[in-house]
């Protein structure tokens, strides 16, 4: 076995705790969902619920009770898949106080935190929130990245945005797609040519959004987008989880 070939998939996005936010809404689900994930070939997991500066958030004390409940379940029926506890971080100003006081989480306790925005953010405002992030000693994942329409198509930008400290996650069935699927494609591009740091299934439920992984990775991996699937499912999230830098 090659030092880089993949163990297990890491999934850092996704909705499987329940009762907490949109995505699974019972412990049953979460275990289907659990079930579907690691049949998917996933062996690492981020349970990443939703946490909307001011909403009604699920605490994190209550977030971390279902989270060991679910790991206690999970232990009996699939004992090497490995979960951790994050939340998807919904930006608005000032979310950095949340993160500091502990009322959003960063994954795994790591610095690195998911971090989304409205799709319709304006690219400053997208600067300047990686900025105001990074400056805080933390290191933002912007999740789902190909949502933004200010970053369709515009490598430069998503470079500015590297280069300022920010990683970049897309999600799996996002890469899925024929050649005249010009979203896929531009994702596979972003893919292939190392602009991605991280992949997720952004799983909701266990019908129309579903974790996920193997059906859209195990042909990329034959392509010109495998060497980068390789080091993000083995690099890349070793580094996470050590809460080292990225190469
Ligand atoms: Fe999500």
């Amino acid at each position: 076995m090659s030092m880089n070939s993949i163990a297990g998939y890491t999934d850092i996005h996704t909705h499987i705790l329940p009762g907490v936010d949109d995505g699974s809404s019972s412990v049953e689900e979460t275990m289907q969902m659990l079930t579907a994930a690691y049949d998917e070939g996933v062996r690492t997991i981020f349970a990443t619920p939703h946490y909307i500066p001011g909403r009604r958030n699920a605490g994190v004390e209550h977030l971390q009770e279902i989270y060991e409940r679910i790991c206690r379940e999970a232990e009996t029926v699939l004992p090497d898949l490995n979960i951790y506890l994050g939340n998807e971080i919904y930006y608005k100003d000032n979310v950095v106080n949340d993160i500091k006081s502990r009322r959003a989480l960063t994954l795994a306790g790591t610095d690195y935190l998911l971090v989304e925005f409205s799709t319709r953010s304006e690219f400053n405002k997208i600067f300047q929130a990686v900025r105001s992030v990074t400056e805080a000693g933390y290191r933002p994942i912007i999740a789902h990245m190909e949502r933004y329409g200010c970053l369709y198509k515009k490598e430069r930008l998503i470079e500015d945005l590297m280069d300022a400290g920010a990683y970049i996650q897309i999600n799996t069935e996002s890469l899925v797609g024929n050649f005249l699927d010009r979203q896929a494609a531009f994702c596979r591009k972003l893919l292939e040519e190392g602009y991605v740091s991280f992949l997720g299934s952004d799983c909701h439920d266990n019908s129309l959004r579903k974790p996920l992984m193997r059906q859209a990775l195990s042909k990329l991996e034959k392509t010109s987008c495998g060497e980068q699937i390789r080091k993000i499912m083995t690099e890349n999230v070793a580094a996470l989880l050590e809460n080292k830098w990225i190469r």
